[in-house]
């Protein structure tokens, strides 16, 4: 079996957690992908979801697939959103954004009552940081703000080379959203709430790939079997 197999497997129990009638929030990446095509031959086969897509591209492929599909303004509450990651830890803390749509992502993710990440054994790591953290940022004063992410990361003790990501044209990588991303190899993030606390004072930042908290149950998938990890689930209303 091979990773891919892993990631539909991930995706196939991922399945379960849907039921006919609820509003989806669909994830982007390969992972992710698999999960959308399966939730596609369930809709033909008569189950009733609206979905969320979190970029163009899983917009793309759910729309070709006869997913319905709706926004958050239509829709700002989610029952569920299904997605990958692109690095895993036993707390269910994610890095996300290899695939550039982290902001939407964690909008849509924070929009929903249940969070479900989807993966492949390689994802899950003891420590964050080894995949190198994607930063949104807005394309104006970019210069400063790079200087001023990587002072503040060296307060929390992340230090590493930060590179403007690039497409495949070697132009800046353009984001849905119209930013550019930062990706930081900070190689070890000992403290990741630190990190992303600092970061948020930075106003060119417009989000990090650091999903702290959003998480709710991790499907892991790998030669031993399927994992399934549960985060704590807090319920804002006994808060209130
Ligand atoms: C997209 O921006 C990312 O957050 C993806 O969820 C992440 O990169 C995982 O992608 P794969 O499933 O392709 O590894």
């Amino acid at each position: 079996m091979s990773n891919d197999d892993w990631k539909r497997q991930a995706a196939e129990q991922a399945l379960t957690y849907v039921e006919d009638g609820m509003k989806l929030g669909l994830g982007t990446g390969s992972t992710a992908a698999k999960f959308v095509e399966l939730l596609g031959a369930k809709v033909k086969a008569g189950l009733k979801v609206v979905c969320v897509p979190t970029s163009e591209a899983t917009r793309a492929q759910a729309a070709a697939l006869g997913i319905p599909l709706t926004t958050l303004d239509e829709t700002p509450a989610l029952d569920l959103t299904v997605d990958g990651a692109d690095e895993v830890d036993e707390e269910l803390r994610l890095i996300k954004g290899g695939g550039g749509a982290l902001l939407r992502e964690k909008i849509v993710a924070v929009a929903s009552d249940r969070v479900v990440i989807i993966a492949d054994n390689s994802k899950l790591v003891e420590t964050l940081g080894r995949f190198p953290l994607p930063l949104e940022v807005v394309p104006f004063g970019l210069a400063a703000t790079e200087q001023l992410i990587i002072k503040l990361a060296a307060d929390t003790g992340c230090e590493g080379e930060v590179k403007l990501r690039k497409g495949t044209d070697g132009k800046p990588f353009v984001t849905d959203n119209g930013n550019h991303i930062l990706d930081c190899a900070f190689d070890a993030i000992e403290d990741p709430e630190a990190l992303d606390d600092s970061l948020k004072l930075v106003p060119g930042l417009v989000e990090t790939g650091l999903f702290l908290g959003i998480a709710d149950v991790g499907i892991i998938a790998g030669p031993k079997g399927v994992e399934v990890l549960s985060g704590i689930e807090i319920d804002f209303e006994e808060d209130e």
